[in-house]
């Protein structure tokens, strides 16, 4: 099975930014966990961050037929964008949104989820195990 997972703005500043929100550790560090879960569990995984709505749009279009799973943090987007919202219903792949923090029990405006409307599932508020949970799901209902 093969998944692609991305992470959008701001994510690569993991360790640094708001570690009351987002924990100490760092963006390295969430790429080693999903590279040892990829690992562990016998799956092709690529990963790709993005600070650009666009290159988030270009690179789930590319991963038509060519993916078999998506999961997506579209961190600040996820509040604002129906162009990445569109792209993941086009291409119709199986996709777990996933955040960080509990986003139900920050802003308002941070309870509203356009990509979240073409996922599968969503998994919030669990840090970095939020990511290999979201993989684990992935392998168990559509491998
Ligand atoms: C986030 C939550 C978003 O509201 C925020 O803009 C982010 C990260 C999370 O992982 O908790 O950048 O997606």
């Amino acid at each position: 099975m093969k998944i692609l997972v991305l992470n959008g703005p701001n994510l690569n500043m993991l360790g640094i930014r708001e570690p009351g929100i987002y924990g100490k550790n760092t963006f390295a560090d969430l790429l080693a966990l999903i590279e040892k879960t990829a690992r562990e569990e016998n799956l092709e995984i690529e990963q790709y961050q993005s600070n650009h709505e666009g290159c988030l749009v270009d690179k789930i279009q590319e991963a038509y037929g060519k993916f078999d799973g998506i999961v997506i943090n579209p961190a600040a987007y996820t509040h604002t964008s129906v162009a990445i919202l569109d792209a993941l219903k086009a291409v119709s792949i199986p996709a777990v949104e996933v955040h960080i923090s509990d986003v139900d029990a920050r802003e308002p405006f941070r309870q509203i989820s356009y990509a979240g409307m073409a996922c599968v599932h969503t998994i919030k508020g669990r840090g970095f195990e939020g990511y290999r949970e979201a993989i684990l799901y992935l392998k168990e209902h559509y491998a």
